[in-house]
């Protein structure tokens, strides 16, 4: 089987379930939980329960959420071996869901910050046969990691989802960047879709996957536009369909479907994620998928 290696944020979660959020008020929850969260630590474990084998790379934090989050990837059968402990406190998010379904997160970065290029470990280039990261540690680790990749012959995949000065270099290294429709727009200054995906190619980035909700996806190739629709779930909560397209279209891809194919087998995991609470939690297994694949009567070759 092949495997992936998955670089970016890995954090603790807190969530809160309420009605409705106001600011600057006592805003009560109707119910609280504790999860592994971070795109890194959740598209890995997405991954996982897809069948497929995950390396995580970055830092964790000397806390007690470090323990969790090292022992929490374990559990899910993620290999940890390549994560640093770093001195200081874990990355954690709280997260307020309000009962659209939509998220209001509270970010904290903490030793996501301190994953230094002088902490890759560079026999990782012998190991993936592709490479999911995303901008939530330093931005001069996400250019190493990617050239690195590249030059290994690995897929990179890249999700933009947090603010960076990563230099435009790096993005030749990208074959597909996957960011939503505000994050395409801020990351290249760009007042339209169109002229920012235009940009992105120009620097470099092979293909561009325009996340957007309830709207599906676009993914934007040099020669054409693959309009892929949102499968329809009731949403309880859309905390992680990113991270769950993320890893299912990398699937897909390292299965051997091409892109249309596997933007709908993403689309569809993406699906299955918002009609369920939490995040590494609502992740759909191989099995899960497949047996939705038959019930909705679906042209998708697993
Ligand atoms: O994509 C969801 C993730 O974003 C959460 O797990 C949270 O940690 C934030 O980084």
């Amino acid at each position: 089987m092949k495997k992936v290696i998955v670089a970016g944020k890995l954090n603790v979660d807190i969530f809160y379930y309420l009605d409705s959020l106001e600011v600057f008020s006592n805003n009560i929850a109707k119910e609280s939980m504790m999860e592994l969260g971070g795109k890194a630590s959740n598209v890995a474990v997405a991954l996982k329960k897809l069948g497929v084998d995950v390396m995580i790379t970055g830092c964790v934090g000397t806390d007690i959420f470090g323990e969790f989050i090292v022992k929490k990837l374990g559990e899910f059968g993620v290999d940890t071996s390549h994560l640093k402990r770093c001195e200081g406190d874990s990355g954690r998010t709280a997260i307020a869901v309000t009962k659209d379904g939509q998220n209001t997160m509270l970010n904290y970065p903490g030793v996501n910050e301190a994953f230094s290029p002088e902490m890759i470990d560079w026999t990782l280039a012998e190991e993936g046969d592709a490479l999911f990261i995303q901008f939530g540690i330093p931005a001069d680790t996400i250019f190493e990691l990617s050239s690195m990749a590249k030059r290994a012959g690995m897929m990179v995949y890249v999700d933009p989802s947090y603010p960076s000065d990563i230099p435009w270099d790096a993005f030749y290294y990208f074959d597909y960047i996957s960011p939503n429709e505000r994050e395409l727009l801020q990351i290249t200054g760009k007042s339209s879709s169109e002229k920012a995906v235009k940009h992105l190619f120009k620097k470099g980035v092979e293909s561009v996957i325009a996340k957007m909700g309830e709207k599906g996806a676009k993914v934007y190739l040099e020669k054409r536009i693959l309009d892929i629709p949102a499968f329809k779930s009731s949403t309880v909560d859309t905390t992680g369909a990113g991270d769950s397209f993320n890893a299912a279209f990398i699937y897909g891809r390292l299965k051997g479907m091409d892109d249309e194919e596997s933007a709908r087998l993403a689309a569809l995991a993406a699906s299955i994620t918002v009609s369920r609470k939490g995040t590494t939690s609502s992740f759909p297994s191989i099995e899960e998928i497949k047996s939705e694949i038959a019930n909705r009567g679906l042209k998708i070759r697993l």
